[in-house]
């Protein structure tokens, strides 16, 4: 056989176990196979790079990094659902449609609402050619070469030879030849038990774990390095097709079109012929929903003839033919143990509830934040209490409420106490802000989270320095270590020492410790954990200044002056660097050789929000309002406070008001506190 016979054989082989595999879940052979296949494909196209084709199955994963992704236009805006809470909200919308529609006979069809990321999908000629975000609606980013590492999204759409044997209404006709041009849309999403392995390795790997599967995969679809996004593992149910040359009538035939095409589709979806059937399923799905091995966050209803929903036709912001019916988040009632205080590396105090273990969306829950004194008061939480938790946008659920009817009569109020739990300090209040402090710069707590951000992957990177280390190099009566200069004077006999240490491992970490030497000085800026500077700033920083004498001497108007630069972090730097003991610690990590000025100015690269505007709404749990404002000058962006059609982004905090709403209203991107950073990621938070 040629070599060009074979290629073609064997893409087309690959695509077919492929598409057994991720869109079937019947796959016909083993992973092993599937491999020597797709090494035989590769060392064929690596002789002969002429004869790749588009389609080959290697060019799922490309290995340049994408530096930016370009704006497009939509052809048709992608509207959102209106969304309805209540049975008689849906009862209305059904009696909305009749009023419409009078004499006509109405079908529905129900689907579930997967809680994932829109995307749109352009084939061209039976070819992938674009993959799209929603964006703003009218204008996504084209997200094309990591759509492609989405297994179960084909890279070539089947034709009738290949497709499964029809028993719908579509006649063979339309699967002859590739379809001309369609675009697809439709949800990706990340299963449970892949979301779950995720987090496991983010975790292993001292990276914060994401919120939910929604944030993570809103995140992945985001990442510059489209083989980081096909190790992500993402899925795809789609549920609308469209195409000049191919109309359908009714959505339940577009769906079954889109299966014979070789799309995955979500198969829980139910004809409905009145308003009964519509309740019976959202009750249904209710039920249910805790089982799905996926999260959704509703089900949808949709009029199933496209000439009645063109009829029909939308609103400005959603189609009048569909809506959405919410679930509200998943709650569990347990009891309250004890209200404990965690101090953070910023010496942040956080109250923690201690919980009587319970099951909660999916897995067991022992600890529950409680954000802060204030919330602790206005709800007035107490040891002992009965209560409601939920999982928010956080990963750590919270207490939503006190079940106040199931409270013993003996409870007192909490009292949040006036000292440090680990130092002793007198806490401080700051009154700009809701948060409660230990300002003992010398408290063992603020230590400890010092220096594992100090150790940390986006940080110095030093391997081995983990929670369990850092607790008895601080522990240690010896008091090995009492800042994180003292990290580079640290010897193999003291490392032995310690439990659970083999020579091999303290070797280890000394050598981890000896390699961190080679970190450039915006890493040593970052990694010394000063308030609001994140890894960008730093970067900023070390670009402008260049070493770490300049900066101390810098006054922070000049520091200011810097464009990304705002004024909290122009003082948090100055008074940082110009403070006795935090100099010292600066001194024993010059001794140690440890970078403290920059070579040539990096090249920064693109930033989160180049050229973006945007607004801040509302209050946040890691900044105050200048603080984010700051943050976004830092990453590129241009912060302004009213919304209008010139607004790129809006994140609103919580309590945000009006200004959200004219973001809704204007179709523009709102991401909450959580999904701001895993836009802008966690090391600039
Ligand atoms: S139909 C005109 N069907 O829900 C809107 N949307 O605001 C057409 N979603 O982000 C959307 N599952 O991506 C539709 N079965 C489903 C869906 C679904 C999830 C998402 C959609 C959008 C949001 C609607």
């Amino acid at each position: 056989m040629t070599p060009t016979n074979r290629i073609a054989q064997l893409v087309e082989q690959l695509n077919e176990h492929n598409y057994r595999y991720a869109v079937l879940n019947d796959p016909a052979i083993s992973d092993r196979e599937y491999d020597a296949l797709m090494d035989e494909l590769s060392d064929l196209e690596a002789r002969h790079p002429d004869l790749i084709q588009p389609d080959s199955p290697t060019q799922r994963v490309t290995s340049d990094l994408t530096r930016e992704f370009p704006t497009v236009q939509h052809d048709i805006p992608m509207l959102s659902l209106d969304n309805t809470y209540s049975e008689d909200e849906l009862r209305d919308f059904e009696d909305r449609i009749r009023r419409e529609l009078p004499d006509e006979e109405l079908q529905y069809v129900a689907e579930l609402k997967i809680d994932g990321v829109a995307l749109s999908l352009i084939y061209e000629n039976g070819l992938l050619t674009r993959g799209v975000t929603r964006g703003n609606g009218t204008q996504g980013e084209d997200i094309t070469p990591n759509v492609k590492t989405i297994k179960s999204i084909p890279i070539r759409l089947k034709t009738c030879a290949e497709s499964m044997s029809s028993n719908d209404s579509i006649g063979e006709g339309l699967f002859s030849n590739p379809v001309p041009y369609c675009e697809i849309r439709g949800e990706v999403y990340l299963d449970h038990n892949t979301f779950d392995a995720i987090n496991v390795l983010r975790e292993k790997n001292e990276e914060n774990p994401f919120a939910n599967p929604r944030n993570a995969t809103s995140g992945s679809l985001k990442l510059q390095d489209a083989q980081q996004v096909a190790e992500r593992r993402l899925s795809f149910f789609a549920y609308s097709f469209r195409s000049p040359a191919i109309q359908l009538p009714t959505h339940g035939e577009n769906l079954s079109y889109l299966e014979r095409l070789g799309l995955p589709v979500n198969a829980n979806r139910t004809p409905c012929d009145n308003i009964d059937d519509i309740i019976a399923q959202a009750r249904e799905w209710q039920e249910k929903r805790p089982g799905l091995p996926y999260d959704i966050d509703g089900i949808v209803i949709k009029v199933n003839s496209i000439a009645q929903q063109n009829k029909l036709g939308a609103t400005s912001k959603s189609p009048r033919w569909a809506i959405s019916y919410k679930y509200s988040a998943e709650q569990a009632e347990t009891v309250l143990k004890e209200i404990t205080l965690q101090v953070g590396r910023t010496g942040v105090i956080t109250p923690v509830a201690n919980l009587e273990p319970v099951q909660l969306a999916g897995t067991t829950v022992s600890r529950a934040t409680l954000h802060n004194a204030e919330e602790l008061e206005r709800k007035d939480i107490r040891e002992g209490d009965t209560v409601i938790l939920e999982k928010g946008g956080d990963v750590i659920p919270k207490v939503v409420r006190v079940v106040t009817a199931k409270r013993a009569k003996d409870t007192i109020a909490f009292e949040f106490p006036k000292n440090c739990p680990v130092c002793d300090a007198p806490l401080i209040k700051d009154e700009t802000e809701v948060a409660i402090r230990c300002e003992n710069p010398q408290c063992l707590a603020q230590l400890k989270g010092n220096i594992r951000h100090f150790a940390s992957r986006t940080a110095m990177d030093i391997e081995g320095l983990g929670t369990a280390l850092v607790e008895q190099l601080v522990d240690n009566e010896l008091e090995l270590v009492r800042d994180v200069g003292d990290l580079y004077s640290l010897e193999l006999e003291q490392l032995e020492g310690l439990e659970r240490m083999a020579e091999k491992s303290a070797q280890n970490v000394l050598d981890a410790l000896e390699a961190s030497k080679q970190q450039p000085f915006h890493r040593v800026l970052f990694a010394l954990g000063i308030r609001h500077i994140g890894a960008t700033v730093a970067r900023v920083l070390s670009d402008n200044f260049h070493n770490i004498d300049r900066l101390r001497d810098t006054q922070p108007e000049e520091i200011e002056a810097v464009h990304e630069i705002g004024s909290a972090i122009a003082e948090s730097i100055h008074t940082y660097l110009n403070t006795e003991s935090n100099w010292t610690i600066v001194e024993k990590l010059r001794a140690a050789g440890i970078n403290l000025e920059s070579e040539a100015p990096a090249d920064t690269g693109p930033k989160p929000l180049d050229g973006k505007t945007v607004v801040v709404t509302g209050t946040f749990s890691r900044w105050g309002r200048q603080q984010a404002q700051d943050l976004i000058r830092a990453l590129g962006g241009k912060p302004t406070s009213s919304v209008s059609g010139k607004t790129d982004l809006v994140i609103a905090g919580e309590k945000a008001g009006s200004k959200l709403a004219k973001a809704e209203q204007l179709g523009i991107d709102v991401l909450n506190e959580e999904e701001f950073v895993e836009l802008i990621g966690e090391e600039n938070a």
